[in-house]
Parts: C-alpha cells; sequence; structure tokens
C-alpha cells in the first residue's frame, strides 16, 4: 500500500503551534514506518521542551478569545471540522491503516467513529447548563456556573490514531478550552491531517496546537506540559504505568486528569447464552483492530456444559479470518503495531502453553506476510497462573477458561486490578441485571460484544483509570464550576 493520498497535503511533517506548521526548534526529525513493512512513510518534526513551551504560550495567548466566543460559535466551528473529517475520509483512513496497520475497512469504520464525536460533541457545546440553587438566604441569589477548564494536554495512544484524539479535541473545544497535544509517536501522520482539518474549518490559531515527537523526547515534551501550571488538564490514553506517572509529574501543579488506561476484560459465556451470539460478540470485541484496545476480552470464561462446543464454534470462526496486510481489501486482521507488541503476544502464548494450555487455533508467527504478523489464537484450558490471566496481552489471542458456577465467575472476573470493560452473555433476565451490577468496570456489554459509542460514557474504574469521554458526562471533565453568590438584592 502506498503513501497517495488525494489531497497531499493532508501529509504534514511539522508541528501545528500558533497556527503556523513549522519544525522543531532543534530541526531534529524522526521516521514514522509502516508496521506491516518495516518501509519509512515520512519524516516528522522530533519535539521537545522547547517546542512543548511554544504550544504552551500560544494557547496560552488564544484562550480569552476562545472562551469568550458563543459556544454557539464554537459549535458551528467544530461542526465544519466534522464535515471535513468526513469529506477527507478516505485520505484518513489510508493514513491511518499505512502508519497504524489496520485493515482499510476498519480505518474507515475509525474515521466515521472519531468524527461522530466531534458532531457529538459540537452539539453538547450549546448546552453547558449551570444551576440557580432554590434555597439559601433572604438578599442572596446563588448560582453555579460551568467554565472551561484551562488548558488541555491531550496526550494519545497509537491504537485509535484518529478516533482518540477527536475524542478528546472535541470536548475540550466544545467547553471553550485550549488545546496542547501529541500523539503517540508511531501515528502522528493521522492526528497532524486531523489538525489540518481543524485549522480549515475556523479552529483559530493557537487553540489547537499538536506536536509529533519520538518516545524519547516525547517524555520531555510532555514533562514540560506536567511542570507548567498554565495547563490545567491532562487527559490521557495508554498504559497504566504512563497514567501513573502523569499521575504522579502532574501532582506538583494539582492539575485535573482523565485516564483511559489499561483493561484485562472479562469475556463471561453462561450456560443458558446463545452461544452463536456470543461467538458473534466475541468476535467483534477481541479481533477489532487485531486485538489491539484497551476494551479488548483478555479472559474468556466459558461455563463447563458448553465450553466444548463454544470453543468450536470459536475455532471456526477464528480460522477463518484473512490476515493480510491493509492494502488487500479482504484483510480483516492486519500487522501489530512493532516487535515490542509482537514479543509480548509470542511471549504470553509461549508462557500458557509451557504451562498446559493448548492451541486450538493460530499460536504462531506469520513470517511469510512479515516481522509483525501473528496468528489469530484460540487456547484451550487456560488457568490462572498463566501470563495472560494478568496481563493484557494486546493482540489476536482468545484464551478460554472453564468454570463452574456464576459465584466463581464473578469472583475470577473481578480479580484484577483493572475495570474497564466486561462482557457477558445469558437469556436469564435475573442473571443478567445481577451480575450486571456485581462485575467490577466502568463499560459492561451485556449480550453485546461492541459497545463504544459517542453517546456513551466511556471509562474505568480501579488501575483503569478516571474519568469518562464521549455522552453529556463528556463535557464534564474539561469544565470547571463556579459559584456566584450575589447578595444585596432585597
Ligand atoms: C481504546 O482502546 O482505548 C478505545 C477503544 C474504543 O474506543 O472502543
Amino acid at each position: 500500500m502506498e503513501l497517495r493520498l488525494k489531497r497531499e497535503e493532508l501529509l504534514r511533517r511539522q508541528n501545528l503551534i500558533g497556527g503556523e506548521w513549522i519544525d522543531a526548534v532543534t530541526g531534529s526529525r524522526y521516521a514514522v514506518t509502516n508496521p506491516a513493512t518495516g518501509s519509512v512513510l515520512a519524516d516528522v518534526a522530533n519535539s521537545g521542551q522547547a517546542d512543548a513551551r511554544a504550544a504552551t504560550d500560544a494557547a496560552n495567548y488564544a484562550a480569552k478569545e476562545w472562551k469568550e466566543r458563543l459556544p454557539r460559535e464554537r459549535a458551528g466551528i467544530l461542526r465544519r471540522w466534522h464535515t471535513l473529517i468526513l469529506e477527507n475520509a478516505e485520505d484518513l483512513a489510508t493514513l491511518i491503516s499505512l502508519e497504524q496497520g489496520k485493515p482499510m475497512s476498519e480505518s474507515r469504520g475509525e474515521v466515521a467513529y472519531g468524527a461522530s464525536y466531534v458532531a457529538w460533541f459540537a452539539d453538547e457545546a450549546t448546552r453547558i447548563y449551570g444551576d440557580i440553587i432554590p434555597q439559601g438566604q433572604r438578599g442572596k441569589q446563588m448560582r453555579a456556573i460551568k467554565e472551561p477548564i484551562g488548558i488541555v494536554a491531550a496526550i494519545t495512544p497509537w491504537n485509535f490514531p484518529l478516533a482518540m484524539i477527536a475524542r478528546k479535541i472535541a470536548p475540550a473545544l466544545a467547553a471553550g478550552c485550549t488545546v496542547v497535544s501529541k500523539p503517540a509517536e508511531d501515528t502522528p501522520l493521522t492526528a497532524l491531517a486531523l489538525a489540518m482539518l481543524a485549522n480549515d474549518a475556523g479552529v483559530p490559531p493557537g487553540v489547537l496546537n499538536m506536536l509529533s515527537a519520538s518516545r524519547d523526547q516525547g517524555i520531555e515534551a510532555v514533562g514540560d506540559w506536567l511542570g507548567d501550571a498554565r495547563v490545567q488538564k491532562v487527559t490521557f490514553t495508554g498504559s497504566t504505568a504512563v497514567g501513573k506517572y502523569l499521575a504522579r509529574e502532574s501532582a506538583g501543579t494539582l492539575k485535573k486528569l482523565s485516564l483511559e488506561l489499561g483493561g484485562n476484560a472479562p469475556f463471561i459465556v453462561f450456560e443458558d447464552a446463545d452461544l452463536e451470539a456470543a461467538v458473534a460478540g466475541l468476535m467483534a470485541a477481541k479481533f477489532r483492530n487485531g486485538g489491539q484496545t484497551c476494551v479488548c476480552p483478555n479472559r474468556i470464561y466459558v461455563q463447563a456444559s458448553v465450553y466444548q462446543k463454544f470453543a468450536e464454534l470459536l475455532a471456526a470462526r477464528v480460522s477463518a479470518l484473512k490476515v493480510a496486510p491493509a492494502s488487500d481489501p479482504l484483510s480483516q486482521i492486519g500487522p501489530l503495531i512493532n516487535a515490542k507488541a509482537m514479543e509480548k503476544v509470542a511471549r504470553h502464548v509461549d508462557d500458557a502453553r509451557r504451562k498446559g494450555a493448548s492451541t486450538l487455533v493460530g499460536g504462531m508467527h506469520l513470517v511469510d506476510l512479515g516481522a509483525n504478523y501473528y496468528a489469530p489464537t484460540v487456547l484451550t484450558d487456560v488457568t490462572n497462573d498463566m501470563l495472560v490471566t494478568c496481563e493484557e496481552t494486546f493482540g489476536p489471542v482468545a484464551p478460554l477458561y472453564r468454570f463452574e458456577t456464576e459465584e466463581e465467575v464473578i469472583a475470577l472476573a473481578n480479580d484484577t486490578p483493572f475495570g474497564l470493560a466486561a462482557y457477558f452473555y445469558t437469556q436469564d433476565m435475573r442473571r443478567a441485571d445481577r451480575v450486571s451490577r456485581r462485575l467490577e468496570a466502568g463499560v459492561v456489554g451485556l449480550n453485546e460484544g461492541a459497545v463504544a459509542s459517542e453517546a456513551a460514557p466511556f471509562g474505568g474504574i480501579k488501575e483503569s483509570g478516571y474519568g469518562r469521554e464521549g455522552s453529556k458526562y463528556g463535557l464534564d471533565d474539561y469544565l470547571t464550576i463556579k459559584y456566584i453568590c450575589q447578595g444585596s438584592l432585597d
């Protein structure tokens, strides 16, 4: 697949700061590669502390004017941005597939998914209500109004190069915040194209600033934001380890944080489930993006009486998956993002086999396709002492565990420090209600594998983080409440 865009200028290699496309202060650059082939797609600015500081200066300069815009004006700009994203959908999908590796069909889906957050928050911008507080004392009126929190640092992952950044920037802009942003080092091209479209849509200079950086330089750039008191909020999607680092480092200036971190999602199939539906739900949830999502089921618990049947149905579907580069229109699973991801998936599968699991499907590196391809895999007879149980594999591996009772499986499902997503399948309505309440997760899929939506609150509990993205709740993370007490009214 070649880097050929209908609108060539969407390939940006510089930072967007204060409305200008500029190189890193040091002139340093790094290469962005295609995980399918290892070939270099483009080189981009390798930004550091000075660039981060310039971005914050620009965001600070633009803050007052943007905050004072009518919500309707901000909504109008977001709507234009939404239109431009859809008009350029094919180019954006091409960039996603090239730098991230997912099949074009999924990249097109991601563009629509990301755009839906922009449309949603364009509408929400006009619904930021406050309250007049009904009780109080005579001669006084008490009001609560909502104000933008200030400058937001948005730090985003590589697995959804467009959707994750859209669902952070759109609510920030809707709320009246200005933004400094750094996409993942592996996937800056989509994010920079998205920033260009925001510029074209009329986002004023300095309101959205974006810089690219390699891993080491990125730590330096983000470190500057964490220590800068002008940055009031950090929103991050990524690993729990990095989330904890961000929380620690921003404690000095007491920033508000939204952290959407790692998961270890259980997927439970009760014996009364519609097994065909459960397999379909698992396929959608587990193999989306080659298993590289935070809400991918990581542990699949199947009740003993239906274990064999479920495993057979699943094996038939997984063996039929087409693994191929994004350039193949029939591709359903692309490469993993990099060598580190390959090493982790192989280590998890090898560890499970060594400790007694059997490989029903897959379980190998697809060397003929390239360095980063791992076969979609189903493991059976998986037990709790294996790495796949306690670590997020982040790859196309479905480990199946056997359980006997509801009590037992709820205890197993909740026996993790994480709490992002959980799924279960049952046709017993009382069990549906009971298990929904007992699962410790921010998001529960009940007879459903595709849970994400711009209209729904997305986020975790425990070490999966805090804050919610999307939905009517998603704007609150970018707002503060000001209480105004007005006296001398009598
Ligand atoms: C994620 O993997 O972090 C997000 C997945 C989604 O939005 O569905």
